[in-house]
């Protein structure tokens, strides 16, 4: 921006900016994954106390109204606005994930429906788990044995796990819905694909929109964390073949720590936005009503 079209304001921002000591945004020991933050992992997420910050720093030089972030990512900036109680808080994002973690975590929930919900699901979960857990506990077993498969194998499991798995359900009448995509197999063994798949079947039937999508994020954080790939790496890649051959996370244990994690987060978040939301609108809710009483007043005088 040219300088001569800069406001008085954009002046006094740039110049707090300055005055700020060069460590000022380290922010090395902050807790970023403190409310909604925390809910899932999304690359390059912006640290939550730098746009805490800047807010704060706008907010001191002129009010702020509105608030837009055109790359929204999962979504750091609008909690932090709705944490700050702006009115009114946009995204956009080109890629659908962060359209949709954005959503979930700007959208309170009641803690105790949540609760409600979760204790519903784990209940399903575990009944529908123990009604066939033999099976889905051998099938990794199974897959080896009857079916000669190398579990860690690019090929044959690594690329045709669908296609097997649909076999093992059809042979033993289990009532699971098999993913379709690219190097399943590679990824995924099949215990897992199983677990993850129940788990999904569960989640599928609850019927209030604002919590399944909650519950799914739970859900798509858990599958990273099960799958062979390397943890606490940004890319993509695998682990050793003997390791993927040893691996058998206990996927409905992850599901339920990520879940009972993430509710604490979310009640965190719906307590302090909707307290520091709801207090423009109490305010505009009283200047409402003094304006209807004065009317009145002088409609009867
Ligand atoms: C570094 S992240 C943004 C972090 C975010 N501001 C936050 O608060 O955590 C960058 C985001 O820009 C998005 N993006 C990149 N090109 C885009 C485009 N042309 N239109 C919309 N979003 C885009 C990416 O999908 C990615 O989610």
């Amino acid at each position: 921006m040219a300088q001569s079209q800069l406001t008085q304001n954009d002046q006094k921002i740039i110049d707090a900016l300055k005055k700020l000591p060069a460590d000022y945004w380290d922010f090395k020991t902050a807790d970023v994954r403190e409310y909604t933050h925390g809910l899932h992992n999304y690359p390059a997420m912006m640290v939550c106390p730098i746009s805490r910050k800047i807010i704060d720093l706008v907010r001191n030089i002129r009010p702020i109204h509105t608030l837009l972030d055109p790359f929204m990512g999962s979504g750091t900036v609008l909690v932090e606005g709705m944490l700050a109680g702006i009115p009114l808080v946009y995204g956009t994002d080109v890629n659908p994930l962060a359209l949709f973690l954005s959503k979930v975590k700007t959208t309170p929930l009641d803690n105790q429906q949540l609760q409600q919900a979760a204790g519903q699901l784990y209940k399903r979960l575990v009944n529908k788990y123990q009604s066939c857990a033999a099976l889905i506990d051998q099938a990794d077993e199974i897959m080896r044995r009857d079916y000669q498969l190398d579990l860690t194998a690019k090929n044959g499991w690594g690329s045709q796990a669908p296609v097997y798995l649909n076999q093992f359900i059809e042979a033993h009448h289990l009532a699971l819905t098999i993913p379709q995509f690219k190097n399943m197999g590679y990824w995924f063994k099949p215990r897992v694909i199983l677990l993850l798949s129940l788990i999904k079947t569960e989640i599928d039937q609850i019927e209030q929109q604002s919590i399944k999508d909650f519950m799914f994020v739970a859900f798509s954080e858990t599958i990273r964390f099960v799958s062979n790939r390397r943890n606490g790496e940004f890319k993509m890649f695998r682990m050793k073949a003997e390791q993927v051959e040893a691996f058998a996370p206990d996927v409905i244990q992850k599901f339920a720590d990520i879940l009972t994690r993430n509710i604490d987060k979310m009640k965190a978040f719906s307590e302090s936005s909707l307290t520091k939301t709801a207090a423009p609108l109490f305010v505009f809710i009283l200047i409402m009503l003094c304006i209807c009483a004065i009317f009145l007043m002088n409609r009867s005088i």
